[in-house]
């Protein structure tokens, strides 16, 4: 049998003698080495990142930041690093925390020799077994080709979902629904990010009222080193709703140019983080639309009554079918609608489209044009209104689609 692996551990306290104490308790170990010290939680954060180590020790009173949070970060961060927490209190209470927060044992000080040796041996144990574990993953993912989606690899937090809204004309209010539609999604269990796929003149962020900070061109630049916490930075957070919004650059000029490669990347990567990823588009095919519409799992496609604007959705039905795409993916929307318009009526765009009109939206300027200035989607204070419920339709399609598809792959 080969030697057993030595488990290297991280001790975190504040107090030098303590730190000493414990390096000494363990200098006799074999199969255990201290590669670092840290004395707080910002440090052993970032020792730990430095240094991955198997099993981190970890004070719980400490200046900065605390052992039970950075107990938390490191876990979400590094999910392999086992932690035993040393604490002079032996509460239950803080124990249940610890445990919540993700230690793995917790021993009260100064500990008893063999109870932390054992302490360590278990914990470097499962560590060592874990991170040969995300290893694996980590290859049959590259494998399958998602890996290359980005850097590292991390446990997705949801199987999301990527509905790009389309409208193959401008200012048929694509990101009007856009902006509606991610309200009527969101849920705190199902999260939802809107992405502006107008990278020039992109307005997403103004019907939220958000500010643009970070933005879609700084994620760009590190499509292949993207990881959940830089995303979270680089995402703005809609104050009324938690929905996530990544922004267009705010002046196209200084903007890293973003390609279609990269869109792509960045779609993935959003799909393990979000249930649901909502793509607002140009109205013409440019590399980032085609790439919205390549990750697309469903396509939400706008018209109006108009009829260059139905006459470009069958262009764009016909293009899809060239390209491989299922029309059954594609919800399609009658926006602006008014009925005293009897030329294009919902049935007669069904069948000129041969699908399903899935949502009828009112055209009500009283609603939607003051909503887009304030920047507040209409629907957070109409929840009843028609053009809401014409939101609503479409959020329910989405879902039973998305629904029947997963009960038709797990029948395959
Ligand atoms: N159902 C509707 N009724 C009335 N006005 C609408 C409706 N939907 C969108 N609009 C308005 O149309 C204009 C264009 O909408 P926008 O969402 O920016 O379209 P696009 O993204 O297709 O360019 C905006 O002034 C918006 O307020
Ligand atoms: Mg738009």
């Amino acid at each position: 049998m080969s030697e057993p692996q030595k488990i290297n551990v991280l001790i975190v306290d504040d107090i030098a003698e303590t730190r000493e104490n414990i390096r000494k308790l363990l200098q006799f170990e074999a199969n255990i080495e201290v590669i670092g010290v840290a004395r707080s939680g910002t440090e052993a954060i970032r020792v730990s990142g430095e240094t991955n180590p198997d099993v981190v020790l970890m004070d719980i009173n400490m200046p900065d930041m605390d052992g039970i949070t950075a107990t938390e970060r490191i876990r979400s961060k590094m999910p392999g690093v086992q932690i035993v927490i040393l604490s002079v209190q032996s509460d239950p209470n803080y124990m249940r925390k610890a445990m919540l927060a993700g230690a793995r044992d917790f021993l009260t000080k100064p500990p008893d020799l063999d109870e932390l040796i054992s302490a360590i041996k278990r914990a470097g144990e499962m560590a060592q077994q874990e991170k040969r574990k995300a290893a694996q993953t980590m290859a049959a993912v590259q494998a399958s080709g998602m890996g290359t989606a980005s850097g590292g690899y991390f446990p997705p937090r949801h199987n999301g979902k990527v509905i790009t809204v389309f409208g193959p004309k401008g200012g048929i209010g694509t990101t009007s629904i856009t902006a509606n539609l991610a309200v009527a999604l969101h849920t705190e269990e199902a999260p939802v990010v809107v992405v502006d796929g107008r990278v020039q003149f992109g307005d997403l962020s103004f019907f939220f009222n958000e500010q643009i900070k970070n933005n879609l061109s700084d994620v760009a630049t590190r499509a292949d080193e993207l990881d959940p916490e830089f995303i979270e930075d680089v995402l703005l957070k809609h104050k009324d709703t938690g929905v996530r919004i990544l922004a267009a650059p705010p002046r196209p000029e200084q903007a890293e140019p973003v390609s279609g490669e990269q869109f792509s990347k960045i779609l993935l990567f959003l799909k393990r983080m979000f249930a649901y990823v909502i793509v607002d588009t140009a109205s013409t095919l440019d590399e980032i639309t085609q790439a919205a519409i390549d990750e697309a799992d469903l396509i939400s496609l706008i018209t109006t009554q108009d009829i260059p604007s139905v006459k470009n959705v069958r262009l764009f039905l016909d293009l899809l079918t060239a390209l491989g795409f299922p029309t059954n993916k594609v919800l399609l929307v009658l926006n602006m609608y008014d009925k005293r318009r009897t030329t294009v009526t919902p049935e007669r765009l069904a069948d000129i489209s041969k699908l399903e009109v899935v949502a009828v939206l009112p055209f009500d300027d009283r609603l939607v044009i003051p909503a887009m200035d304030r920047g507040v989607p209409f629907i957070i204070n109409n929840r009843t209104h028609p053009i809401s419920k014409g939101i609503y339709d479409l959020a329910g399609s989405i879902k039973a689609r998305i629904a029947a598809f997963e009960k038709e792959l797990e029948e395959a």
